[in-house]
Formats: C-alpha cells, structure tokens, sequence
C-alpha cells in the first residue's frame, strides 16, 4: 500500500517536471537562484526588515525600460552598479559578493 502511494508520488512528480511549468535554469542561473536566496530575496520578496519604502519586486526587472526607481535604464551595468554600491537604504554587496556571484545574480534575474 505505501510503495503503491510512493510510486504514485513519484510518477506525479515526473509528470509535473515534463508539464512545461517549470523553467529550466542554466548553471549559472541557478548559481544566482541560490545567492538571490540568500543575499536579497528577505528584502525584495518579504520586506522583512520591514523598511518604510518597501524594496520594490524584481520580478521582471529587465522587461522594462527603466529600473523600479523610474530614472535608470534596466541594463546589466545599471543592475549591477546597485548591487555593488547599493541604493539609499538597500546595502552595498561591495566585497560581499564576487563579480562572478553578481554576474550569476544578473543572469537569474533575466529570468525572473
Ligand atoms: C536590506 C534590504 C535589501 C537587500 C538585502 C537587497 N536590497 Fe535591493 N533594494 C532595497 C531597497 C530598499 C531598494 C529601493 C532603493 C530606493 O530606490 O530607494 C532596492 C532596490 C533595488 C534595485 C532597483 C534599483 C533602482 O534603481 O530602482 C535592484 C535592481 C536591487 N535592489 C537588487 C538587489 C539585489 C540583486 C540584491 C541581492 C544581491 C538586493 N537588491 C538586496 C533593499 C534591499
């Protein structure tokens, strides 16, 4: 009974990844999930320091024109120049983060 219940698990499993929902990640994307986990999802996702100004989401950040704070263009160089020197109340990731780990950030957020 139980090996009938694991199986059945298992094959709703296997259905789901060929369903086309997830995305696939590359290796460096996923190296940029696991960071953006890490180092900004609490802010950009929960606001759990619960800043005044909420950190805005990044979902999509590079299907528009500008960056959230409407004055910047979304390019690589503009994503990047916030993460290592910050932005108002958002933390430098200067000396944090290695070019490399930025590099795999930027990339995951293209696909956001
Ligand atoms: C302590 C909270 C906090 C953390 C951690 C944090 N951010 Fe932010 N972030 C903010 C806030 C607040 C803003 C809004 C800044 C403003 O415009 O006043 C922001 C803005 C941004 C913006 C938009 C800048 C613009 O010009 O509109 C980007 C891109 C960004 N963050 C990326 C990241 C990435 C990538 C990480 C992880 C490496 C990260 N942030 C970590 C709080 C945070």
């Amino acid at each position: 009974m139980r090996l009938v219940f694991i199986a059945s698990l298992i094959g709703i499993a296997s259905l789901a990844g060929v369903s086309g929902c997830s995305k696939t990640l590359s290796t460096s994307q996923k190296r940029g999930q696991a960071c953006y986990s890490l180092n900004c999802y609490d802010c950009h996702e929960e606001n759990q320091l619960g800043l005044i100004k909420a950190p805005p989401k990044l979902h999509k950040i590079f299907s528009h024109h500008n960056l959230p704070d409407g004055t910047t263009t979304a390019t690589d160089e503009s994503v990047r120049e916030v993460i290592i020197n910050g932005k108002r109340t958002m933390p430098a990731f200067n000396g944090r983060l290695s070019g490399g780990q930025i590099d795999d950030i930027i990339a995951y957020l293209h696909r956001r």
